[in-house]
């Protein structure tokens, strides 16, 4: 068997609860480790930097390429990811985040929640438990962030544009979907994220559907510490307008996540927020598509977008892999 070339240990035991919570040092480490991984899953070359190491995976919500991405991650790195319902947990009777923290980190390497129903509840949740643990605390979304999703999404714009993002444009915006009210972490996420890395970004939503104001608080910022844009529009059409990136994607409103039946009637009222063939002509022609997924098809995005030829969505949930293997790799 050949050697592993060992990976850089400055990441190790770190939390990664937001991507704000990471120097862009930090962040082009995971980046740079993921590509490494990426090319070594595609030639069949040995990258098992974890043997016997075990991840919990703490889900409090539904999920498909999150649970997924770890369990296959864990695996290929020579480790185990231990699927955990919260429902089915001592955390249904009450069981406290600390004492969650503490005994978990006994069993094993690291501990990775997704807890993101709830505005206010999620992220709270996992800083506890990292205030009690002594393993990494990893977060598979919760109501402030999706890390390991932008990150992602990062790695995908950059396979398509280089890494040189100045002055390429994101257009974030809202989009109607009848499924639920999804969480508000994944826009929040990239209007954090990626003006730290040379994009411009426009956010576009209806006048109910503003995001927690800490977060566009910290975009306006970090847009202005590193000579990118943040704008706010209220319609979809102006984002979309010379755009390189359109992300259009629904979530809830803040006050409203557990008011579901109201939520969905103000909801009706947007159904024009749909990307389809007329509004991805306001992009540039190269311009891509993106959706963390699941979309719904039909509402958020027509088919015709979604499968057509700027659609990166399937290598954007492929990254989804690439990176979580880097931070689990790094930080366990
Ligand atoms: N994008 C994303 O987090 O997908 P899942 O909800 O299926 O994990």
């Amino acid at each position: 068997m050949p050697k592993l070339t060992p990976l850089p240990k400055t990441l190790r035991g770190k939390d990664y609860i937001e991507t704000k919570d990471w120097t862009v040092k930090e962040i082009e480490l995971a980046l740079k480790t993921a590509a490494d991984l990426k090319k070594k899953f595609k030639t069949g070359k040995p990258h098992r930097h974890l043997p016997d190491k075990t991840v919990f995976l703490f889900f409090f919500d539904k999920s498909t390429r999150t649970r997924n991405s770890f369990e296959a991650g864990a695996t290929q790195l020579g480790g185990h990811a231990h699927f955990i319902a919260a429902e089915t947990s001592q955390v249904a009777h009450g069981e406290s985040p600390k004492d969650m923290g503490i005994i978990l980190s006994s069993y094993g390497h690291a501990i990775a929640i997704r807890h993101d129903l709830l505005p206010g509840e999620g992220n709270s949740y996992m800083r506890k438990v990292a205030e009690h643990a002594t393993v990494p605390v990893l977060n598979m979304q919760c109501d402030i962030d999706h890390p390991f999703q932008t990150l992602a999404d990062l790695m995908t714009i950059r396979e398509e544009f280089g890494t040189k993002l100045r002055r390429r444009k994101i257009a974030v915006s809202w989009a109607y979907a009848p499924s639920y009210a999804k969480p508000m972490s994944v826009p929040q996420g990239l209007i954090t994220l990626m003006p730290r890395f040379g994009l411009d970004v426009v956010l576009a939503h209806p006048p109910e559907y503003a995001l927690m104001k800490s977060e566009v608080e910290y975009a306006r910022k970090a847009a202005a510490e590193n000579g990118t844009s943040f704008e706010i529009v209220d319609n979809m059409e102006e984002a979309f307008e010379g755009a390189d990136v359109v992300y259009p994607k629904s979530w809830g409103i803040e006050s409203m996540f557990q008011n579901p039946k109201d939520a969905l009637e103000i909801s009706k009222r947007y159904k024009h927020w749909i990307c389809d063939e007329q509004k991805m002509k306001l992009a540039k022609k190269e311009a891509i598509y993106m959706h963390c997924l699941p979309a719904d098809r039909g509402y958020e995005v027509t088919d015709g977008v979604i499968d057509g030829p700027q659609s990166r969505v399937f290598p954007e949930a492929e990254n989804r892999l690439h990176t979580c293997k880097s931070v689990m790799a790094l930080t366990m």
